[in-house]
């Protein structure tokens, strides 16, 4: 009986996960594990997403915590390592581009266990971001690579990578979200009562981790506040940062636990639009058909630029972008939804595994 292994770790993995797995449960000849590395481990940025998505329990959970970038890295490997020599399994997916992925990656390489990549080609051209490099690893080192948008079988082939083991197969968090979305929708969120807000998530190293650049973000989210009060999710790393440097002192911002998949995509659904700096936030607002002002340089999903309703801001064009918003300047989509966001690319990558494991 093949056995396929995934490897799981922080909150993004888990949407993309679950399709992939379900999609290989019809298969009875298939034995499935799960492991969790524990990346994340509050049971806000993990547990509740195993109950939500219907994800099954992990074989195993490797338990490793925070820590720098070398530190997370190498307690996967070391703790993958030991479970993956004594199982020797046909096949290990790994997902996304997060710390997690890029060890259980370079764990299978050197065991000689073929690995898949799902989300594979996605490309910042940006090496200041830790997660750019996650990828830029990981697909040299994949043998099978599924690609969630057209733009990154362009990227795999520029970096040398086979043809015939790239397989354009649509996005598998999408999947998770249109199954969900009737759930969802009946979600009663426990938030203030506002006619209208937005919603703000913000929590990379870029726009968070600096004091001095804190300090120039506050009074603009402040001022964009008055007009749209804003509700925001706080990731732990930024939390007691975003405190200190007085974001929360109108009341007019208001912070809210982490949460769970199905009331974040309700407060995604409700909101008048999205500023963030997540990866996944992009993807989803482009389904949902919210404006998602994203706070970075660049984006390795333009697709929700083109096909979506994704802009680029920076913080001095931030608040310009939103009140053209407010003022009902429908953001123009060109040409979406993105080819083969569809529902279906669980179903496909399930496919091409099992066609590739004969
Ligand atoms: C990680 C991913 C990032 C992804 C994000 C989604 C990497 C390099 N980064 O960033 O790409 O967008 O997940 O959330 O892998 N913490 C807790 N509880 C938890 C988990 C984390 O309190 O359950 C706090 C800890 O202080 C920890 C910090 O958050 O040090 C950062 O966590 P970490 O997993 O290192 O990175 P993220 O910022 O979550």
């Amino acid at each position: 009986m093949p056995t396929v292994v995934h490897v799981t770790g922080a909150r993004p993995n888990f949407p993309k996960a679950a399709p992939v797995i379900h999609a290989l449960e019809q298969n009875p000849n298939y034995q499935q594990l799960l492991v969790h590395t524990g990346q994340h481990y509050d049971k806000g940025m993990s547990d509740v997403f195993f109950e939500q998505l219907g994800l099954p329990k992990p074989a195993i959970n490797l338990g490793i915590g925070s820590g720098s970038h070398a530190e997370q890295t190498a307690r996967v490997m070391v703790g993958l390592e030991t479970y993956l020599t004594d199982l020797e399994p046909d096949l290990l997916v790994v997902y996304g581009d997060v710390n997690s992925t890029v060890a259980a990656a370079l764990v299978a390489a050197k065991l000689n266990i073929r690995l898949a990549h799902v989300e594979a080609g996605l490309r910042s051209f940006d090496r200041g971001m830790p997660e750019e490099i996650n990828r830029v690893v990981v697909d040299q080192l994949s043998d099978i690579l599924l690609v969630t948008s057209a733009e990154a079988m362009h990227h795999l082939a520029m970096e040398g990578r086979p043809i015939v083991n790239t397989h354009f197969v649509g996005n598998p968090m999408i999947d998770t979200l249109l199954r969900l979305l009737p759930s969802s929708d009946e979600t009663v969120l426990a938030i203030p009562d506002h006619d209208r807000y937005g919603v703000l998530t913000l929590h990379r190293p870029s726009n968070v981790d600096s004091e001095s650049g804190l300090r120039e973000l506050v009074p603009h989210l402040l001022n964009i506040a008055e007009r749209l009060p804003l509700l925001f999710p706080l990731h732990p790393r930024a939390a007691d940062r975003l405190r200190s440097a007085g974001l929360f002192s109108s009341g007019r911002i208001q912070a809210l636990e982490p949460l769970a998949y199905l009331e974040f995509v309700a407060l995604m659904r409700r909101a008048a639009l999205v500023i963030s700096d997540s990866g996944g936030v992009q993807e989803e607002t482009t389904i949902l058909n919210v404006p998602c002002l994203t706070l970075r340089e660049n984006t390795e999903r333009p697709v929700t630029i083109t096909h979506g309703t994704n802009q680029l801001v920076s913080l001095q064009s931030l608040t310009t972008a939103v009140n053209g918003i407010l003022q009902g300047d429908a953001l123009p989509r060109l040409a979406g939804p993105p080819p083969l966001w569809d529902g279906q690319a669980g179903q496909r990558i399930g496919m091409v595994i099992q066609s590739y494991l004969g």
